[in-house]
């Protein structure tokens, strides 16, 4: 590594480097310690928590598209429990900053998760995963509806002091009002995007290659919308910090994100092929960075010329 200065900050929270790990991607980030240890990253999200642990959707759950993959894993997860007991004590002991996910299908589901993670020492903020139906409200996503949401985050908002990180459904019909109704209710950072809804068909069954038909599109396929996105909401909410995900791969990738506006990244679906792709993309950030006189990451942060 050269001697460029890879640090950054989401709001308060400061981070070694912009590349976090993409909830759902990286398990409860202990999976591949060997390969890519989660303190050498920016941060690790967990997979998605809810307050009881779920057995997901039936298989097939993936399906292999032509830029990317699509995946209705529908929110398997140890439940908040057995993360605190079983895999926080590790990601203490190293030294990770760990982001929790949060999902649910009621406002209380994600306070229950939230309260039994405050009781916890070493974790670093929250991330809420709004792309669920909120099924006590006749099963719209929460990130669709800027009322609900904002109601949402306002509750979380009061169950913690820490760092409250919404990320934004790309599905969402309004994406500044979304954005602006995440940050009324109290949220000191958005993350977008999550998966863009989709479906694949095998011709020879002629059937839907997903058990549940629909599935959420992740990798490359879906950077440039993601990179839209945040563009659009850094420019629309130019103080808020933005996380931003969506198809990364390269280093040069992240730089764009920053450059759009992120002040962080997370790395998803390229973990899946390569599982050293968030340490390979940061030194190709250093590289990028020393090859052109960039002293310090955080000076690409929405530097875009336009
Ligand atoms: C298998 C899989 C599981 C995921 N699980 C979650 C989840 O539990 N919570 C969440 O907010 N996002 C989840 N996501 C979405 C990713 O965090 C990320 O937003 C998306 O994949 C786009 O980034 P990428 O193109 O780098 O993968 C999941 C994605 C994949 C592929």
């Amino acid at each position: 590594m050269s001697g460029v200065d890879l640090t950054t900050a989401v709001g308060a929270l400061e981070l070694s480097n912009p590349v976090l790990a993409a909830s759902g991607t990286f398990g409860y980030g202990l999976d591949l310690v060997d390969l890519c240890p989660p303190e050498s990253l920016g941060g690790v999200v967990t997979k998605g928590l809810s307050p009881r642990p779920r057995a997901g959707a039936p298989m097939p759950r993936i399906a292999e598209t032509a830029s990317g993959m699509l995946n209705a894993i529908g929110l398997e997860n140890i439940g908040v429990e057995a993360f605190c007991r079983e895999k926080l004590p590790e990601l203490r002991a190293r030294g990770a900053v760990v982001i929790v996910n949060v999902f649910g299908e009621s406002p209380g589901d994600y306070l229950r998760v939230i309260e039994r993670c405050e009781a916890e020492e070493g974790i670093h903020g929250y991330e809420l995963n709004v792309s669920c139906p909120n099924v006590s409200s006749g099963g719209m996503e929460f990130g669709h509806d800027p009322i609900l949401l904002q109601a949402l985050t306002r509750s979380c908002r009061e169950a913690t002091a820490r760092p409250l990180w919404v990320k934004l459904s790309p599905n969402a019909p309004d994406l500044a009002g979304t954005a602006r109704a995440a940050v009324d209710g109290g949220a000191d950072a958005l993350a977008l995007i999550n998966t863009i809804r989709g479906m694949a068909i095998d011709p020879w069954a002629r059937r839907p290659m997903l058990a549940r038909t629909f599935g959420g599109l992740s990798g490359p396929a879906i950077l440039p919308v993601a990179l839209r996105m945040v563009f659009e909401v850094h420019r629309a909410l130019p103080e808020v910090p933005l996380v931003g995900l969506g198809g990364i791969e390269t280093g040069l990738d992240v730089v764009r994100f920053l450059l759009a506006g992120a002040s962080a990244v997370q790395v998803g679906t390229a973990t899946f092929r390569r599982p050293r792709a968030m340490l390979e993309i940061l030194g190709e950030l250093d590289d990028y960075c020393d090859r052109t006189g960039t002293e310090r990451v955080r000076d690409l942060v929405g530097a875009l010329e336009v």
